[in-house]
């Protein structure tokens, strides 16, 4: 398999406040990568610095190495380096403008302005993020009158639009009903013949169901990864057994 990034001892403080201890991992090209672990963990700090959202923090500082696709993000452009890592957030920020308009945005930003391939593009971006059907007659209607579950799928388009090769989540579905969040599921489940997704989710159980392996953050420190009919059935770590059990978090 394809090691679309690799991190190797990754390091990082806020002001002098370890966060990350000495994590190495990969993730797979086309996987879902699950993160998971109690508040506090580092599980936030571990996606944003897969593609440098912590560089815009003036007290955090990092060790260590992140390598996509064998090249160091580190010494990369950070716009272009967000252009092939995506992110989608937990709580969906829709920009007050059209649904159309929010899909829009990346790919205008980044130089895109011919009416046709927009349009090719927000449909695109749409049917994959599975609200095509939902908006195709809404394109003009303001984003933020969209339901929470749509307005997260929206976000989702507006990832896509701009074509990422990864997308991180960080707790996508945290306030979403259980049809809104199966939706989402079924839609990182279809994602994954085309990218490599890493979803951070303080729900166990939505781990075990879409992750291809998990992995298992405590204090800044990666306890263990696995697939999750180990993870979660057979762990090795006495903490990775506490933490799935209920036991504490
Ligand atoms: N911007 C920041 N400034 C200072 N400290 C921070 C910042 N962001 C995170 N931290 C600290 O880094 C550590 C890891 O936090 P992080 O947000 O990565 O955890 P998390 O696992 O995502 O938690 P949660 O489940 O609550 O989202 C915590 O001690 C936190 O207080
Ligand atoms: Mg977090």
């Amino acid at each position: 398999m394809v090691e679309k990034i690799k991190v190797e001892r990754f390091t990082c403080w806020y002001y002098d406040v370890l966060a990350l201890q000495a994590i190495t991992l990969a993730v797979h090209e086309h996987e879902i990568l699950g993160i998971i672990g109690p508040a506090n963990s580092g599980k936030t700090s571990f996606i944003r610095s897969l593609n440098r959202l912590n560089d815009l923090n003036l007290t955090f500082r990092k060790q260590g190495t992140v390598l996509l696709d064998g090249k160091d993000i580190y010494a990369m452009n950070p716009e272009a380096l967000r252009r092939r890592v995506g992110m989608v957030f937990a709580m969906p920020l829709s920009l007050p403008m059209s649904v159309y308009d929010n899909v829009a945005y990346g790919p205008r930003r980044h130089g895109r302005r011919g009416k046709k391939r927009l349009d090719e593009t927000v449909e695109k971006a749409l049917v994959a993020a599975s609200l095509w059907d939902e908006m195709k007659d809404r394109l003009s209607d303001s984003a933020l009158k969209l339901s929470g579950g749509q307005q997260q799928r929206l976000c989702l388009a507006r990832t896509l639009a701009v074509e990422p090769e990864v997308i991180l989540f960080d707790e996508p579905c945290s306030g979403l009903d259980p049809i809104s969040t199966a939706k989402v599921e079924e839609t990182m489940l279809e994602l994954k013949q085309k990218y490599t997704m890493v979803l951070v989710t303080n729900n166990i159980k939505q781990a075990s169901r879409v992750s291809d392996r998990t992995a298992f953050f405590l204090s800044g420190e990666l306890v263990e990864i696995d697939v999750p009919s180990r993870l979660f059935v057979t762990p090795r770590d006495k903490r990775t057994e506490d933490y799935v059990t209920g036991r504490f978090g």
